[in-house]
């Protein structure tokens, strides 16, 4: 039967349906395995298991493909904007010319927030990491909008929340910058589109007059886009995961920024340019740091190489390599790191190493590299990150809360002791 699939175990036979997607990719659905058989299956990290069925993005790394919607991101990445992906990714469809209208105007009403925002931040040491800044001050929303803690909101008030968060990042992740730094915050300026709102927000002096560079601006948008949504990895799965315990939208997105911290996630991009300093300042020998990264017992890897999915190459990869150059060229800005990172790749495409594993350049390969030239400091690259995937994670709430999926609560196979005596040492 072309639709089952059939699992032996212990002389007993299940049978088992195979769903496909409409892409053609088959799965196995285990669901019902353990009531059948008393046995479950075993994946640590879920290299080989599928969590949900989503239409938001398919994905198919063997070809390097990647697509929002049934949309190809080279073209999204060329011909659309950051604010009409989010609305496509979260909404399902591309917005008629009145419906992004009316979202920009929506997302522009909201971008200030409340005053008592920046007592919180000003908490936080200036030392604070601003990702650390951005999961709370996003969590703290739930404070603002208790009414965000309902699960059973309308469509209309989720759309509400949906629109405050959009329009809110961007205030909230400028707003940790400037408390590191010590200076006074900027409000949003509404006359802006989100990208230069965020620029000036970020780098405007207050007493001074501002203009935001449309290069800057332009490029800073084309990777949110390419940011924006990545199906179920490690922040997706986690926004998911938390938000099917029916936590409030706020609160599992915030749970998703402090998963695309991490250095193997979306902290690569940070950990990429301390790497290529690290490497210009160790005299640029980069055959030393590739022995590194092949050296089993150093902890040392790549940062911006491999991944998960992507077997072949990573299609926003591409795309950035060829923005970091347009960039860094309009700008007139010369960063030598550049070329390390061109002759790390270039080393590591024809390394036999790199070439088993398929390892190839991630989306965080370059994407520091073009941060850097737009002048964003290297520890708000992730933030940067978290503004872009912010729709997607999004989208993936809504997702998930609309098809009522069950709570996210994975099994075991327990290693520990079995039963044993307490051992009495007379505490009581
Ligand atoms: N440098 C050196 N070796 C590597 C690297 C690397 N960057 N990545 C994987 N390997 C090796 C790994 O040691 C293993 O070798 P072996 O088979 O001999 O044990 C093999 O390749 C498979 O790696 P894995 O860790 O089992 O693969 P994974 O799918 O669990 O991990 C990854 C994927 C992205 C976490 C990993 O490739 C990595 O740590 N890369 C560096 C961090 C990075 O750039 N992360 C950003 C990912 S893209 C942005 C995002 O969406 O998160």
């Amino acid at each position: 039967m072309s639709n089952s699939a059939q699992i032996n175990v212990d002389g007993n036979t299940y049978e088992l349906p195979v769903i496909e997607g409409t892409e053609n990719e088959k799965a196995i659905d285990i669901s019902k395995l353990r009531g059948q058989s008393g046995v479950i299956t075993i994946d640590p990290g879920f290299k080989n298991t599928g969590s949900t069925q989503s239409a938001i993005t398919f994905l198919d790394g063997e070809k390097g493909i990647l697509r929002y919607r049934g949309y190809s991101i080279e073209e999204l990445a060329e011909k659309s904007s950051f604010l009409e992906v989010s609305y496509l990714l979260i909404y399902g469809e591309l917005p008629t010319a009145e419906q992004y209208a009316n979202f920009k105007k929506d997302i522009t009403r909201h971008t200030m927030v409340h005053e008592d925002v920046k007592k919180i931040l000003e908490g936080f040491p200036s030392v604070a990491h601003p990702m650390g800044v951005l999961s709370s001050l996003v969590c703290a929303q739930t404070a603002f909008y208790p009414e965000s803690l309902d699960p059973n909101r309308s469509g209309e008030e989720v759309d509400l929340s949906i629109v405050r968060l959009i329009a809110k990042l961007p205030t909230f992740a400028a707003w940790s910058y400037k408390n590191q730094i010590g200076h006074p915050v900027n409000y949003p300026d509404n006359s802006l589109d989100y990208a230069s709102n965020f620029l000036k927000m970020m780098f405007a002096n207050p007493a001074e007059n501002f203009d935001v560079d449309p290069v800057v601006a332009d490029a800073l948008d084309k990777l949110l886009i390419l940011h924006a949504d990545h199906e179920q990895n490690c922040s997706a799965s986690t926004v998911r995961i938390v938000g099917s315990s029916h936590a409030s939208m706020y609160a599992s997105i915030s749970a998703g920024i402090n998963a695309l911290w991490g250095p193997l996630h979306g902290g690569a991009n940070q950990a990429v340019i301390e790497m290529l300093e690290n490497i210009k300042n160790d005299g640029g020998d980069t055959k030393k740091w590739m022995a590194k990264a092949k050296d089993k017992d150093d902890p040392f890897r790549l940062m911006g190489f491999g991944h998960r999915v992507y077997k072949n190459f990573d299609p926003r990869a591409r795309i950035i390599k060829k923005a970091a150059d347009d960039v860094l060229e309009k700008l007139g800005v010369n960063d030598p790191i550049l070329d390390i990172a061109k002759g790390l790749e270039e080393e590591a495409l024809k390394d036999q190493y790199f070439v088993d594993r398929k390892l190839y350049p991630n989306v965080d390969f370059y994407s520091g590299i073009i941060y850097r030239a737009l002048g964003i400091p290297t520890d708000m690259f992730t933030v940067m990150f978290a503004i872009g995937r912010l729709p997607g994670w999004i989208a993936q709430w809504k997702e998930m809360r609309e098809n009522k999926e069950p709570i996210g609560r994975p099994r075991q196979v327990y290693t520990g002791y079995n039963e044993r005596s307490y051992t009495d040492i007379g505490q009581r």
